[in-house]
Protein backbone atom coordinates (compact mmCIF):
# COMPACT_ATOMS: atom_id res chain seq x y z
CA UNK A 1 0.00 0.00 0.00
CA UNK A 2 1.72 3.47 -1.25
CA UNK A 3 0.71 5.75 1.96
CA UNK A 4 -1.07 9.15 1.12
CA UNK A 5 -1.75 9.76 5.03
CA UNK A 6 0.83 8.17 7.44
CA UNK A 7 0.54 10.00 10.80
CA UNK A 8 1.67 8.55 13.84
CA UNK A 9 1.54 10.25 17.19
CA UNK A 10 -0.61 13.10 17.19
CA UNK A 11 -1.56 14.92 20.14
CA UNK A 12 -3.81 18.22 20.20
CA UNK A 13 -4.14 19.61 23.51
CA UNK A 14 -6.72 22.94 23.37
CA UNK A 15 -6.14 25.97 25.88
CA UNK A 16 -3.31 23.44 27.69
CA UNK A 17 -6.62 21.17 29.41
CA UNK A 18 -8.40 19.70 26.33
CA UNK A 19 -6.70 16.72 25.24
CA UNK A 20 -8.54 16.22 22.06
CA UNK A 21 -6.07 13.83 20.48
CA UNK A 22 -3.97 11.92 22.71
CA UNK A 23 -1.61 9.83 20.47
CA UNK A 24 -3.28 8.65 16.91
CA UNK A 25 -1.59 6.70 14.43
CA UNK A 26 -3.42 6.14 10.72
CA UNK A 27 -2.05 4.72 7.56
CA UNK A 28 -4.83 5.90 4.53
CA UNK A 29 -3.39 4.26 0.82
CA UNK A 30 -3.31 5.66 -2.42
CA UNK A 31 -7.01 5.06 -4.15
CA UNK A 32 -8.59 4.39 -1.15
CA UNK A 33 -12.24 5.96 0.44
CA UNK A 34 -11.25 6.00 4.15
CA UNK A 35 -13.74 6.72 6.31
CA UNK A 36 -13.40 8.15 9.74
CA UNK A 37 -15.49 7.58 12.72
CA UNK A 38 -16.64 8.64 15.58
CA UNK A 39 -18.96 10.00 18.74
CA UNK A 40 -18.84 13.79 19.02
CA UNK A 41 -16.10 15.44 20.40
CA UNK A 42 -13.80 12.42 19.58
CA UNK A 43 -11.45 14.42 17.78
CA UNK A 44 -12.44 13.87 14.04
CA UNK A 45 -12.26 17.30 12.66
CA UNK A 46 -9.02 18.31 15.02
CA UNK A 47 -7.14 15.62 12.88
CA UNK A 48 -8.63 16.54 10.02
CA UNK A 49 -7.84 20.35 10.72
CA UNK A 50 -4.21 19.34 11.67
CA UNK A 51 -3.69 17.23 8.58
CA UNK A 52 -5.13 20.83 6.50
CA UNK A 53 -2.80 23.27 8.19
CA UNK A 54 -5.89 24.53 10.01
CA UNK A 55 -4.27 24.36 13.53
CA UNK A 56 -0.65 23.22 15.03
CA UNK A 57 -0.62 19.76 16.48
CA UNK A 58 1.13 19.93 20.13
CA UNK A 59 2.86 16.73 19.03
CA UNK A 60 2.46 14.79 15.21
CA UNK A 61 4.87 12.64 13.07
CA UNK A 62 4.37 11.74 9.48
CA UNK A 63 3.68 12.93 6.13
CA UNK A 64 0.42 13.16 3.65
CA UNK A 65 1.24 13.12 0.07
CA UNK A 66 4.69 12.31 1.11
CA UNK A 67 5.69 15.84 3.11
CA UNK A 68 5.32 16.72 6.20
CA UNK A 69 2.60 17.51 7.99
CA UNK A 70 1.59 21.33 7.69
CA UNK A 71 3.78 21.55 4.84
CA UNK A 72 1.80 24.54 3.13
CA UNK A 73 2.42 23.81 -0.35
CA UNK A 74 1.10 20.15 0.14
CA UNK A 75 -2.33 21.99 0.30
CA UNK A 76 -2.43 22.41 -3.33
CA UNK A 77 -2.57 18.78 -4.59
CA UNK A 78 -5.74 18.82 -1.51
CA UNK A 79 -9.03 19.07 -1.76
CA UNK A 80 -10.98 19.99 1.48
CA UNK A 81 -14.74 20.66 2.29
CA UNK A 82 -14.51 21.96 6.06
CA UNK A 83 -16.90 21.11 8.75
CA UNK A 84 -19.77 23.81 9.03
CA UNK A 85 -18.10 26.04 6.03
CA UNK A 86 -19.30 29.18 5.19
CA UNK A 87 -19.29 30.42 2.23
CA UNK A 88 -20.39 34.37 1.68
CA UNK A 89 -23.81 34.28 0.89
CA UNK A 90 -23.52 37.08 -1.32
CA UNK A 91 -21.77 35.17 -4.10
CA UNK A 92 -23.23 32.66 -6.69
CA UNK A 93 -22.60 29.01 -7.17
CA UNK A 94 -20.16 29.65 -9.43
CA UNK A 95 -18.33 32.45 -8.28
CA UNK A 96 -17.75 30.47 -5.36
CA UNK A 97 -16.15 27.79 -7.29
CA UNK A 98 -14.09 30.23 -9.46
CA UNK A 99 -12.76 32.16 -6.08
CA UNK A 100 -11.83 28.57 -5.04
CA UNK A 101 -9.79 27.85 -8.30
CA UNK A 102 -8.78 31.49 -8.48
CA UNK A 103 -6.83 30.71 -5.10
CA UNK A 104 -5.37 27.40 -6.33
CA UNK A 105 -4.16 29.07 -9.21
CA UNK A 106 -6.07 27.84 -12.21
CA UNK A 107 -6.18 30.45 -15.32
CA UNK A 108 -9.09 32.06 -15.53
CA UNK A 109 -10.57 29.91 -19.03
CA UNK A 110 -9.86 26.92 -17.55
CA UNK A 111 -11.28 27.42 -13.99
CA UNK A 112 -14.69 28.84 -15.90
CA UNK A 113 -14.53 25.43 -17.63
CA UNK A 114 -13.80 23.40 -14.25
CA UNK A 115 -16.69 25.07 -12.25
CA UNK A 116 -19.19 24.92 -15.09
CA UNK A 117 -18.48 20.64 -15.29
CA UNK A 118 -18.52 20.61 -11.44
CA UNK A 119 -21.72 22.10 -11.18
CA UNK A 120 -23.22 19.72 -13.48
CA UNK A 121 -21.58 17.11 -11.50
CA UNK A 122 -22.92 18.01 -8.02
CA UNK A 123 -26.31 18.53 -9.37
CA UNK A 124 -26.15 22.45 -9.29
CA UNK A 125 -25.72 23.37 -12.83
CA UNK A 126 -29.13 25.21 -13.07
CA UNK A 127 -28.55 27.20 -9.54
CA UNK A 128 -25.01 28.50 -10.87
CA UNK A 129 -26.17 31.96 -11.21
CA UNK A 130 -28.14 32.14 -7.63
CA UNK A 131 -26.31 33.05 -4.39
CA UNK A 132 -25.77 31.23 -1.91
CA UNK A 133 -27.74 33.08 0.62
CA UNK A 134 -30.91 31.35 -1.13
CA UNK A 135 -29.37 27.82 -1.30
CA UNK A 136 -30.80 25.21 1.15
CA UNK A 137 -28.17 23.45 3.34
CA UNK A 138 -27.99 20.54 1.01
CA UNK A 139 -27.72 22.82 -1.91
CA UNK A 140 -24.49 24.69 -0.01
CA UNK A 141 -22.78 21.40 0.93
CA UNK A 142 -23.11 20.09 -2.64
CA UNK A 143 -21.33 23.28 -3.79
CA UNK A 144 -18.77 22.86 -1.70
CA UNK A 145 -18.17 19.35 -2.36
CA UNK A 146 -17.84 20.49 -6.42
CA UNK A 147 -14.88 23.69 -4.49
CA UNK A 148 -12.95 20.41 -2.77
CA UNK A 149 -12.46 19.40 -6.40
CA UNK A 150 -12.24 22.66 -8.13
CA UNK A 151 -8.06 21.70 -8.25
CA UNK A 152 -7.86 18.14 -9.46
CA UNK A 153 -6.84 17.36 -6.44
CA UNK A 154 -4.70 14.05 -4.87
CA UNK A 155 -6.31 13.87 -1.67
CA UNK A 156 -9.74 14.97 -1.15
CA UNK A 157 -10.91 15.28 2.31
CA UNK A 158 -14.26 16.00 3.70
CA UNK A 159 -15.33 16.61 6.73
CA UNK A 160 -19.02 15.71 6.83
CA UNK A 161 -20.35 15.80 3.42
CA UNK A 162 -23.57 14.13 3.15
CA UNK A 163 -24.48 16.72 6.22
CA UNK A 164 -27.81 18.25 5.53
CA UNK A 165 -28.25 16.71 1.78
CA UNK A 166 -31.47 14.32 1.18
CA UNK A 167 -31.58 10.75 0.37
CA UNK A 168 -31.06 11.09 -3.54
CA UNK A 169 -28.38 14.04 -2.43
CA UNK A 170 -26.69 11.17 -0.78
CA UNK A 171 -26.49 8.72 -3.42
CA UNK A 172 -25.20 11.39 -5.87
CA UNK A 173 -22.65 12.55 -3.47
CA UNK A 174 -21.56 8.68 -2.88
CA UNK A 175 -21.37 7.58 -6.71
CA UNK A 176 -19.28 11.13 -6.83
CA UNK A 177 -16.87 9.50 -4.37
CA UNK A 178 -16.50 6.33 -6.56
CA UNK A 179 -15.72 8.15 -9.70
CA UNK A 180 -13.26 10.09 -7.73
CA UNK A 181 -11.98 6.56 -6.82
CA UNK A 182 -11.99 5.39 -9.94
CA UNK A 183 -9.81 8.40 -11.54
CA UNK A 184 -7.12 7.29 -8.54
CA UNK A 185 -7.89 9.83 -6.22
CA UNK A 186 -7.60 9.51 -2.03
CA UNK A 187 -11.00 10.21 -0.22
CA UNK A 188 -10.62 10.72 3.42
CA UNK A 189 -13.93 11.63 5.16
CA UNK A 190 -15.67 12.22 8.52
CA UNK A 191 -19.62 11.28 8.92
CA UNK A 192 -21.89 10.03 11.25
CA UNK A 193 -23.97 8.63 8.37
CA UNK A 194 -22.79 4.97 9.16
CA UNK A 195 -24.55 2.66 6.83
CA UNK A 196 -23.30 5.14 4.09
CA UNK A 197 -19.90 4.65 5.19
CA UNK A 198 -20.50 1.51 4.78
CA UNK A 199 -21.52 1.08 1.04
CA UNK A 200 -18.25 2.90 -0.02
CA UNK A 201 -15.38 3.00 2.31
CA UNK A 202 -12.81 0.65 1.61
CA UNK A 203 -11.75 0.86 5.31
CA UNK A 204 -12.63 3.14 8.75
CA UNK A 205 -11.43 3.82 11.64
CA UNK A 206 -13.12 4.30 14.94
CA UNK A 207 -11.75 7.54 17.33
CA UNK A 208 -12.94 7.73 20.82
CA UNK A 209 -11.91 10.58 23.40
CA UNK A 210 -8.78 11.30 20.74
CA UNK A 211 -7.85 7.62 20.35
CA UNK A 212 -7.91 5.54 17.10
CA UNK A 213 -9.14 2.77 18.76
CA UNK A 214 -9.85 0.07 15.75
CA UNK A 215 -9.19 0.37 11.82
CA UNK A 216 -9.25 -1.75 9.12
CA UNK A 217 -11.63 -2.91 6.05
CA UNK A 218 -15.32 -3.37 7.88
CA UNK A 219 -14.70 -7.35 6.69
CA UNK A 220 -11.93 -7.79 8.80
CA UNK A 221 -12.94 -5.53 12.08
CA UNK A 222 -16.35 -7.72 12.06
CA UNK A 223 -14.82 -11.52 11.29
CA UNK A 224 -14.80 -12.52 14.84
CA UNK A 225 -18.49 -11.91 15.39
CA UNK A 226 -19.42 -13.51 12.17
CA UNK A 227 -21.96 -15.78 12.45
CA UNK A 228 -25.56 -17.74 12.23
CA UNK A 229 -27.97 -15.98 13.32
CA UNK A 230 -31.64 -17.24 14.46
CA UNK A 231 -34.07 -15.11 15.19
CA UNK A 232 -37.63 -16.45 16.69
CA UNK A 233 -40.99 -14.64 17.42
CA UNK A 234 -40.89 -15.52 21.28
CA UNK A 235 -37.86 -14.77 23.59
CA UNK A 236 -36.20 -17.72 24.80
CA UNK A 237 -35.58 -18.57 28.05
CA UNK A 238 -32.36 -19.87 30.23
CA UNK A 239 -33.90 -23.27 29.85
CA UNK A 240 -34.27 -23.76 26.08
CA UNK A 241 -30.81 -22.25 25.64
CA UNK A 242 -29.33 -24.48 27.57
CA UNK A 243 -31.17 -27.06 25.80
CA UNK A 244 -29.03 -26.28 22.90
CA UNK A 245 -26.20 -25.41 23.99
CA UNK A 246 -25.55 -29.01 25.71
CA UNK A 247 -26.25 -30.45 22.37
CA UNK A 248 -22.93 -32.11 21.54
CA UNK A 249 -20.98 -30.60 19.03
CA UNK A 250 -23.16 -27.36 18.73
CA UNK A 251 -21.01 -24.21 17.85
CA UNK A 252 -20.38 -21.25 20.68
CA UNK A 253 -22.80 -19.37 20.91
CA UNK A 254 -21.85 -15.10 20.10
CA UNK A 255 -23.26 -12.96 23.06
CA UNK A 256 -26.17 -11.54 22.09
CA UNK A 257 -28.37 -8.91 24.26
CA UNK A 258 -31.20 -9.74 22.22
CA UNK A 259 -33.25 -12.80 23.56
CA UNK A 260 -34.96 -13.49 20.07
CA UNK A 261 -31.97 -13.55 18.59
CA UNK A 262 -29.07 -16.45 18.62
CA UNK A 263 -25.87 -16.26 17.13
CA UNK A 264 -23.52 -19.40 16.25
CA UNK A 265 -20.09 -19.08 15.61
CA UNK A 266 -19.64 -20.63 12.48
CA UNK A 267 -20.57 -20.34 9.07
CA UNK A 268 -21.94 -23.76 8.34
CA UNK A 269 -25.42 -24.41 7.91
CA UNK A 270 -25.34 -28.52 9.44
CA UNK A 271 -23.90 -27.31 12.59
CA UNK A 272 -26.94 -25.29 13.29
CA UNK A 273 -29.81 -27.66 12.76
CA UNK A 274 -29.53 -29.19 16.41
CA UNK A 275 -30.33 -25.85 17.58
CA UNK A 276 -33.80 -25.28 14.92
CA UNK A 277 -35.20 -28.56 15.67
CA UNK A 278 -34.87 -27.85 19.30
CA UNK A 279 -36.38 -24.73 19.09
CA UNK A 280 -39.48 -26.31 16.71
CA UNK A 281 -39.79 -29.51 19.42
CA UNK A 282 -40.27 -26.08 21.98
CA UNK A 283 -42.79 -24.83 19.60
CA UNK A 284 -40.94 -21.72 19.09
CA UNK A 285 -41.48 -20.13 15.91
CA UNK A 286 -38.00 -19.44 13.75
CA UNK A 287 -38.69 -15.89 12.11
CA UNK A 288 -35.41 -16.02 9.93
CA UNK A 289 -31.86 -18.12 10.09
CA UNK A 290 -28.62 -17.78 8.48
CA UNK A 291 -25.32 -16.24 7.90
CA UNK A 292 -24.98 -12.61 9.33
CA UNK A 293 -22.36 -10.10 9.70
CA UNK A 294 -22.22 -6.99 12.65
CA UNK A 295 -23.53 -3.88 10.74
CA UNK A 296 -20.57 -1.14 11.34
CA UNK A 297 -23.08 0.00 13.05
CA UNK A 298 -23.03 -2.66 15.55
CA UNK A 299 -19.73 -2.51 15.66
CA UNK A 300 -19.21 1.35 16.19
CA UNK A 301 -21.56 0.60 19.40
CA UNK A 302 -19.29 -1.75 20.75
CA UNK A 303 -15.78 0.33 20.04
CA UNK A 304 -17.86 3.55 21.82
CA UNK A 305 -19.59 1.51 24.70
CA UNK A 306 -16.27 -0.13 25.36
CA UNK A 307 -14.42 3.05 25.45
CA UNK A 308 -17.25 5.07 27.27
CA UNK A 309 -17.75 7.41 24.13
CA UNK A 310 -21.49 8.07 25.02
CA UNK A 311 -20.42 11.24 26.65
CA UNK A 312 -19.10 14.28 24.61
CA UNK A 313 -15.34 15.16 25.67
CA UNK A 314 -15.75 13.05 28.47
CA UNK A 315 -11.69 12.74 28.39
CA UNK A 316 -10.32 12.59 32.30
CA UNK A 317 -9.16 16.30 33.41
CA UNK A 318 -11.03 17.77 30.32
CA UNK A 319 -14.60 18.71 29.86
CA UNK A 320 -16.12 19.12 26.40
CA UNK A 321 -15.82 23.06 25.52
CA UNK A 322 -17.38 25.16 23.24
CA UNK A 323 -16.27 25.08 20.18
CA UNK A 324 -14.56 28.87 19.74
CA UNK A 325 -11.31 30.12 18.00
CA UNK A 326 -8.78 27.30 16.39
CA UNK A 327 -5.67 27.65 19.16
N1 LIG B 1 -11.04 25.57 19.07
C1 LIG B 1 -11.23 24.78 20.10
N2 LIG B 1 -10.93 25.17 21.35
C2 LIG B 1 -11.11 24.38 22.42
N3 LIG B 1 -11.58 23.10 22.36
C3 LIG B 1 -11.87 22.64 21.14
C4 LIG B 1 -11.75 23.43 19.95
N4 LIG B 1 -12.12 22.68 18.88
C5 LIG B 1 -12.49 21.48 19.39
N5 LIG B 1 -12.35 21.46 20.72
C6 LIG B 1 -12.63 20.30 21.61
O1 LIG B 1 -11.85 19.21 21.16
C7 LIG B 1 -12.57 17.99 21.23
C8 LIG B 1 -12.67 17.34 19.86
O2 LIG B 1 -13.46 18.17 19.01
P1 LIG B 1 -13.66 17.87 17.46
O3 LIG B 1 -14.39 19.02 16.87
O4 LIG B 1 -12.35 17.50 16.88
O5 LIG B 1 -14.60 16.56 17.54
P2 LIG B 1 -15.37 15.78 16.40
O6 LIG B 1 -15.00 14.35 16.54
O7 LIG B 1 -15.12 16.41 15.08
O8 LIG B 1 -16.90 15.96 16.84
P3 LIG B 1 -18.26 16.10 15.96
O9 LIG B 1 -18.64 14.70 15.60
O10 LIG B 1 -19.21 16.73 16.92
O11 LIG B 1 -17.96 16.97 14.76
C9 LIG B 1 -13.93 18.34 21.84
O12 LIG B 1 -13.86 18.13 23.24
C10 LIG B 1 -14.06 19.83 21.53
O13 LIG B 1 -14.88 20.48 22.46
MG1 LIG C 1 -16.33 17.29 13.64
Amino acid sequence: MTPVIDIKGVEKTYKKRIKALRGVDMTVGKGEIFGLLGPNGAGKSTLVKIMMTVISPSKCQGTVLGNKVGDKATLRHIGYLPEHHRFPPYLTGRQVLEHFGAMSGIKRKQRKAKASELLELVGMGSWHKDKLGSYSKGMRQRVGLAQALMNDPKLVVLDEPTDGVDPSGRRDIRNILTHLKDEGRTIFLNSHLLSELEMVCDRVAIMVHGLVRTQGTIEELTADQAGYAITTSTPLDQSILSQITTQPNMPKLIESKDQTKIIFKTDNAESIQPAIDTLRKNNITIESAGLKRPSLEDLFMQVVDKNDGSKPGAISGAKASKKGANS
